[in-house]
């Protein structure tokens, strides 16, 4: 039950307001992109690492790559102007047939435990993406007019990583890129298809790094790991 990874590292990080790519920088010392790369480094399933990253920032990821001595990163291709078009790029560096999961670079916080559950229903169903239940009250709002309130039990916020068979999510990426369909992840692509996605509970410390206080969380997160690890 071995699985490549692609990883969409080719945004901008406009929303971070950095100046920089957000991937570039720094929790607990070390860069974003590092903390993802490394849960991949240390899981023994991982058998390939694919990253999508810009044109321009390509040697500088060679170089953090080096420096931080990550070994399985076989692949690194242009990314997009989207991220759809940077996870299609990475599919189409893989060979064969495997599990392949997709991944955000800026969610470093995925735990080994979720990914097996994810690979393992993946093998199973086909494909699944991991996800948690709302905790928000959900409604519907037109012209700031409440038109609905959705039931929670039914929602669900999906994150990465999302896993699929490597041939299945390539077909659905061509017919999407065929129809000019841009989906916000990479199940809707499958779901656009008519294609069965199961969803696996990860947890709600899986944030996507995105706005500056998203890196209170994480500094937050890490401080309660290191904690957890000395008991
Ligand atoms: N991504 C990508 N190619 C793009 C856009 C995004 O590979 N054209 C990647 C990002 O690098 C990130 C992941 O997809 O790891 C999730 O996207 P997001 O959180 O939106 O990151 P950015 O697009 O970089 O941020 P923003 O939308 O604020 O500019
Ligand atoms: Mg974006």
């Amino acid at each position: 039950r071995n699985y490549h990874v692609v990883i969409p590292a080719a945004g901008q990080g406009k929303r971070m307001n950095a100046g920089k790519n957000k991937q570039f920088l720094k929790i607990d010392n070390d860069p974003l992109l590092i903390h993802t790369l490394r849960v991949f480094e240390e899981d023994l399933l991982c058998t390939g690492i694919i990253l999508a990253v810009n044109k321009k920032e390509i040697e500088q990821i060679h170089e953090l790559i080096k420096e931080y001595n990550i070994t399985k990163v076989s692949q690194i291709v242009e990314g997009g102007k989207e991220r759809q078009q940077s996870v299609f790029e990475g599919l189409k560096a893989i060979k064969g047939n495997p599990v392949v999961l997709i991944h955000d670079g800026a969610r470093p916080f995925i735990r080994h435990e979720v990914i097996h559950h994810l690979v393992e229903a993946a093998c199973d169903k086909g494909a699944a993406v991991t996800g948690v239940p709302v905790k928000d009250t959900i409604k519907l709002v037109e012209q700031k007019q409440i038109t609905q309130t959705i039931d929670r039990s039914s929602l669900w916020s999906v994150q990465t990583p999302q896993a699929f068979h490597l041939e299945e999510i390539r077909y659905a990426h061509e017919m999407a890129e065929r129809d000019g369909f841009l989906g916000t992840d990479d199940a809707s692509l499958m779901e656009y298809l008519n294609r069965p996605v199961e969803i696996v509970q990860g947890d709600y410390e899986n944030l996507k790094i995105t706005t500056s206080e998203d890196l209170l969380f994480a500094e937050a997160i890490i401080k309660k790991r290191k904690e957890d690890a000395q008991k």
